[in-house]
């Protein structure tokens, strides 16, 4: 092996505490995940498998780290997180939580209220809610919903779920785990080293760059190497298309990168490795519609891991980021060596699969300018179940007036193409048009079909599709129009 391959200083052991102790590997294989290290490696069977593609919850695991300073619990799937991915991370299991003979108060809670038959999906639904008893804050039942969107029980029934998780997780934990948070706390910032990873050889490698600067020479060195977010695509790519991937940067260790701040105009910027969860109150505050559509971006344990970057970088046609960014104007800003280059999100989408990248560049933050009070807002997803779906179509506009007078339209739509794609023709043709005469409004209804040919696939028809894509065009403009006409179902869930 050429030592010369290895960043100088750089660590050649993944760090991370489990059980109570700290765990040193310096050698794995760059695709093995988490699931299979504990199930088969640790002999931890508790973790389940299920689908072995983040949809189920089955194989829950719950990583404490700190954020801010502060301790965090969130919920991850096991079988698409990379076992490189617990550097510098406290991995918490089902098998963790009993202690003395004693169940932990949220499995009493479970058994107390008969929530648990085949008990296939229990351990799992225990663990998320463990994140959630350790939120910090007490939930509610729309919070502990929301908690279990990505967790699947196909025979209990959630109701004594929920009213076990409601009885228990009240915003203050009493378990061993909050007796020793300090301890726990400062056994993680030990770990924290700031040194670059580097595990294996040149052939093969996992790598955690702590910085711009390393990973910039990283990536120029191996361009061909697999760029790592939060795995919650390029987990699958493992576990479902079988591929072997023998160079992978992760970028999580990378300082800064997960960074929010704001570029010279006054655009909000959110660094390329900030987690979809992270990013949810920054959206949302740009616009409550946004704030809702992250609320259904995969689940807790999707959002836990993901990064807004991975969701620009992987051009994926139905990816849910885009199309919202694309219509509010947003940019991709991208990193090769020393040279740092910003581009229009749309103009990133060149085809199916293809995106304006260059070998050993990457996406290092999205920008996204603020609404100008003549500026109006609506982003709209339409998927098969309202919880942890792919959109069939997705569609966000921004609507520029000049008193009621529509002077300009950003209109762009998800699942309706091979890319993310703006719709120019209905754009054109709402130029002008006024808030107060629907009919003027007609023309963009029926140029949207100029703008998308849309497939036929198994979330829906290219008429459903079409359809679809009119229909909210024409919602956003009742909305905003201020008619009054009632668009919303409403609240979802229950009585709080
Ligand atoms: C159960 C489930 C539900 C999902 N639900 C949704 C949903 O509702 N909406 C939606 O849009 N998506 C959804 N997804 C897809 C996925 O979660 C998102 O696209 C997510 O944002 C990907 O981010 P990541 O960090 O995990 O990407 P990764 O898997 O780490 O990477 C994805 C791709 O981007 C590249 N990449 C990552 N970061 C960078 C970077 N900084 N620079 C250059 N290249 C980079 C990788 O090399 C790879 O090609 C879902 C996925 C799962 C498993
Ligand atoms: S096994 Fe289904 S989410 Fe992991
Ligand atoms: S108890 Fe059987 S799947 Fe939930």
């Amino acid at each position: 092996m050429s030592f010369e391959a290895k960043p100088k200083a750089a660590r050649d052991a993944l760090r991370f505490r489990f059980r109570g102790e700290n765990i040193a590997l310096s050698q794995f294989s760059t695709r093995v995940t988490v699931l299979d290290w504990l199930r088969e490696d640790m002999g931890a069977k508790g973790t389940k498998e299920g689908c072995a593609e983040g949809d189920c919850g089955a194989c829950t695991v719950v990583l404490a780290r700190l954020k801010g300073g502060r301790l965090t619990h969130e919920p991850f799937n096991a079988c698409i997180l990379l076992l490189g991915q617990l550097d510098g991370a406290e991995l918490i299991t089902i098998e963790d939580l009993s202690s003395g003979g004693e169940l932990h108060p949220l499995q009493q809670a479970m058994v107390e209220a008969h929530a648990s038959q085949c008990g296939f999906c229990t351990p799992g639904i225990v663990m998320s809610l463990f994140a959630a008893y350790h939120s910090g804050a007490p939930e509610t039942y729309a919070s502990i919903c929301d908690q279990l969107a990505g967790n699947l029980c196909r025979c209990t029934g959630y109701r004594p779920i929920l009213a076990a998780a409601l009885d228990v997780c009240d915003g203050a934990p009493s378990d061993r785990f909050a007796a020793t948070a300090g301890e726990r706390a400062a056994a993680l910032a030990a770990l924290a080293d700031h040194r670059d990873v580097f595990v294996g050889d040149e052939a093969a490698f996992f790598a955690a760059p702590a910085s711009l600067d390393s990973l910039a020479a990283l990536y120029a060195r191996f361009p061909d190497a697999t760029l790592v977010g939060g795995a919650t695509d390029v987990g699958l790519w493992i576990t479902k298309q079988l591929r072997d991937l023998k160079r992978v940067i992760w970028l999580g260790r990378v300082a800064g990168l997960d960074a929010v701040g704001e570029s010279a105009d006054g655009a909000l910027s959110l660094g390329a490795t900030l987690t979809l969860e992270d990013a949810a109150p920054r959206l949302a505050a740009l616009h409550p519609d946004l704030g809702e559509l992250m609320r259904r971006f995969g689940s807790k344990q999707v959002r836990a891991s993901g990064t807004v970057g991975g969701n620009i970088a992987n051009g994926s046609p139905i990816g849910d980021l885009a199309p919202a960014l694309i219509a509010l104007g947003g940019r991709v800003v991208m990193r090769k060596g020393d040279k740092t280059r910003a581009l229009p999100l749309e103009d990133f989408f060149i085809a199916y699969g293809k995106q304006d990248r260059e070998p050993g560049e990457s996406v290092v933050a999205i920008e996204t300018p603020r609404l100008a009070p003549h500026q109006h807002y609506r982003a709209f997803k339409v998927s098969k179940r309202v919880d942890e779906d792919i959109s069939a179509v997705m569609l966000a506009m921004r609507v520029d007036l000049d008193g009621r007078r529509i002077a300009g339209a950003r209109i762009a739509c998800g699942g309706m193409a091979a890319t993310p794609k703006r719709a120019a023709n209905a754009e054109r043709a709402l130029a002008g048009a006024s808030l107060d005469a629907p009919s003027s409004w007609r023309a963009a209804r029926e140029a949207i079909s100029e703008d998308f040919a849309p497939l036929t696939d198994m979330r829906a028809t290219a008429a459903y599709r079409m359809t679809v894509a009119a229909n909210l065009l024409e919602k956003a403009l009742i909305e905003i129009s201020g008619a009054g006409a009632p668009t919303r179902i409403g609240v979802l869930h229950a009585a709080e």
